[in-house]
């Protein structure tokens, strides 16, 4: 890695406005004299504990391979949901449409790390994944539902983060999931880069999902170019 050039005046060294009275360099020292720069966690350790993958997450990596499953969410969408799965509020609820191989549950229900007062369903078509999810440890306030997201959709309720990453959903059948959006909700869909795709018929897809996203008067919308590109909409309340 190459050292980043300083920043346009920027303060190099020690800030002369920070002397002491006496103009002596001031030497920072804890109220037990220790020096607390030596104490604090260097950059590199920050950025180690923000990039460690948790236990189930690594689990259903696992899972993933020995299934052969190759549709996983990608960085950055994963970190983000846990992110988003923390802000639900005591009572919420969250709802994965597509569990593939689990990995987007996993960061899902990783958010919800010590709590008990929120809920996470996932909704898978493949009997085959929904048998290897329900073979594997998940908190208590984790379900899998088999079936068809769109034959299910209307029954469910409304729920306050949606990950919607099935056909059915999203690429078809979007309005169910607005649907199924409490006021206040959040939901997240990824694969929104246009320019990965050749097929027209998912090209148009793509393209419809996002006037969607961006025109529905119910929804603030933001695009982020990031990874597969997402698209992040909350539910006016
Ligand atoms: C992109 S993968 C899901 C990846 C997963 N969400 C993750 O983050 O790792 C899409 C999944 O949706 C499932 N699926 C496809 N059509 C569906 C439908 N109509 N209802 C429910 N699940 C469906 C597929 O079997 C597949 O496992």
């Amino acid at each position: 890695m190459s050292t980043p050039e300083p920043v346009a005046g920027a303060q190099q060294g020690p800030d002369p406005a920070a002397r002491s009275p006496d103009g002596s360099d001031p030497v920072a020292r804890s109220p037990d004299g220790s020096d607390p720069v030596a104490q604090a966690p260097q950059v590199s350790d920050l950025v180690d504990r923000a990039s460690r993958v948790p236990d189930l997450v690594a689990r259903a990596h696992h899972r993933a391979e020995r299934l052969g499953f190759g549709m996983s969410c990608e960085e950055p969408v994963g970190p983000l949901l846990a992110v988003l799965a923390a802000g639900v509020a005591p009572g919420g609820r969250i709802l994965e449409l597509g569990t593939g191989a689990g990995i987007g549950t996993a960061w899902l229900a990783s958010g919800l790390t010590g709590r008990d007062d929120a809920t996470l369903t996932t909704v898978e078509l493949d009997p085959v994944l929904v048998t290897a999810f329900r073979d594997s440890p998940w908190p208590s306030w984790t379900e899998i539902l088999e079936g068809d997201a769109a034959a299910l959709l209307p029954g469910l309720g409304r729920f306050d983060l949606i990950f919607a990453d099935a056909v059915a959903g999203k690429w078809t059948g979007l309005d169910l999931t607005l649907n199924a959006l409490a006021p206040g909700g959040v939901l997240i869909v990824d694969d929104m880069d246009l320019s990965r795709y050749t097929d027209s018929e998912h090209r148009a897809a793509v393209q419809r999902v996002e006037d969607t996203l961006a025109t529905d008067t119910r929804l603030l919308t933001v695009r982020i170019p990031a990874g597969t590109h997402l698209t992040v909409a909350t539910r006016r309340r």
